[in-house]
């Protein structure tokens, strides 16, 4: 079932060449930023490029509730009137997040220093994923949680009245949980301090910087030191959401998969803690060009050119690099399948706690389809046999996991015979224009949104 109706079954059966521009809609990660941030500076904050997947447009909700004025202008256009920090109102409804634990984790932060209460659900996946790695340091700022046992949604916060700044060591890669502690931070007197032993996305660093925070970064042997001062007047700013690298990922791969093909994939944030899928890509012999490479609102991007890759060998992905790719891992195995040889994922636990259990997914839909994969708690290996060797002809269960929908339609785009998913509702969550775009390219999908 999709979380938003009726399941919707789709395949896609061997396409190409894929030819033509593919514009990606904006970065989820910096569009759920740009609605709690202005929602929490005084005055309007103007949004252009926003996402308008659904996670998103919760988010949106979300704020609304807390007493922001949100309101949409026309396409990726929106207009905030924030609360400034410390503002929110307590809502009077319960806070539903859908799908996304990047929205619930974000705001249970920005609200959990407020002296006001308030109840978090999603719906199937979210409810199963972890919260406790949220409410844990909530907690040493004073603010309480009531949730389901392991600490799952639904869950109520109760803010703290009198919160205290706090000093916290992520015991996870986790752009989530630091964000989440930040954003606490935003209303505790004095510094509050995140480290993280591996670098993790930085957008709500320098989004806060952006809206006039000082929040600083050093790197030093415990790893990366976030210091942030509290209680700052953040002034409302005009945000040019970059194109989602993570989107970016599926119309790249497919082309690198499907003889023929050549895409243009323009103005692609790069930011180097999101760009590892496009590093590996290279590592593995993709043909893949950087163009125009420019800078736009502080953050790198490029226009991404991507040919058909015949000759891609498998690789051992550096540990280390996971945290700049943890969401492109599904359609890196795509890939993987495609190329020759074995592609080793190592370092990669945080994969079985995002939508779904994305190893497991992944792991068990390639299998079906004819690929050779091994798998254990935070590792999996893919074996290709090159291009066009997929074998195909199975339906692949989605688990409510829009990268786990979009990374089988296109493995269906090389493969022999074609590849089926159970539900492509969940794809309006990240990236509501996938189906056409890629049909517009050339992609070969039949079913209930095609
Ligand atoms: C995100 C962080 C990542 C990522 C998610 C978006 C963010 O999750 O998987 O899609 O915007 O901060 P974790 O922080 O749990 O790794």
């Amino acid at each position: 079932m999709s979380s938003h109706g009726e399941a919707q079954p789709m395949e896609a059966a061997r396409s190409g060449p894929l030819t033509g521009t593919a514009e990606v809609p904006g970065d989820k990660s910096v569009s759920h930023r740009s609605l709690i941030l202005g929602a929490l500076s005084v005055g309007e904050t103007r949004v252009t490029g926003l996402l308008e997947g659904q996670d998103v447009l919760d988010t949106a909700k979300a704020m609304q509730a807390f007493g922001a004025e949100v309101a949409r202008e026309g396409d990726g256009t929106w207009s905030i009137h924030g609360v400034g920090v410390g503002g929110f109102a307590e809502p009077d409804r319960v806070i539903d997040c859908g799908n996304s634990g990047t929205g619930v984790r974000l705001i249970m932060g920005a609200m959990a220093t407020s002296p006001i209460a308030a109840t978090f659900t999603g719906d199937a996946s979210l409810n199963k994923r972890p919260m406790a790695r949220v409410t844990d340091p909530l907690a040493l700022f004073g603010a309480r949680s009531y949730g389901r046992s392991g600490g799952r949604l639904p869950l109520t916060i109760i803010g703290a009245a009198d919160p205290l700044p706090v000093r916290y060591a992520t015991p996870v890669p986790s752009a989530q949980v630091k964000s989440a502690v930040l954003l606490a931070g935003l209303n505790a007197p004095g510094e509050t301090v995140v480290i993280e032993a591996e670098a993790t996305r930085d957008h709500t660093e320098r989004m806060l910087r952006g809206f006039g925070a000082e929040v600083s970064t050093e790197v030093t042997p415990e790893g990366r030191v976030i210091t942030l001062t509290g209680q700052p007047e953040l002034k409302p700013q005009t945000i040019a959401v970059p194109r989602d690298p993570s989107s970016a990922a599926f119309p790249v791969c497919a082309a690198l998969i499907t003889e023929g093909s050549e895409v243009l994939v323009p103005g692609i944030g790069l930011n180097p803690t999101r760009a590892g899928l496009f590093t590996t890509l290279r590592e593995m012999g993709a043909d893949l060009a950087y163009e125009n490479e420019r800078e736009e609102g502080g953050e790198p991007v490029a226009d991404l050119r991507a040919k058909f890759s015949p000759d891609m060998k498998g690789i051992e992905v550096p540990p280390e690099r996971a945290a700049s790719m943890i969401d492109e891992y599904p359609i890196l195995s795509v890939v993987a399948a495609n190329a020759t040889g074995r592609t080793v994922m190592r370092g990669v636990k945080e994969l079985r706690v995002k939508e779904s259990d994305r190893i497991a997914a992944m792991a068990d839909g390639l299998r079906a389809n004819g690929v050779t994969v091994e798998d254990g708690e935070d590792w999996w290996i893919v074996t290709g046999n090159g291009p066009g060797s997929v074998a195909g002809g199975a339906t692949c269960a989605t688990h409510l996991d829009h990268r786990i929908a979009m990374s089988f339609l296109c493995l269906g785009m090389a493969a022999r015979a074609p590849v089926g998913i159970d539900d492509a509702g969940p794809i309006v969550t990240s990236f509501p224009v996938f189906v056409p775009l890629m049909e517009r390219l050339g992609a070969a999908f039949r079913g209930a949104g095609a």
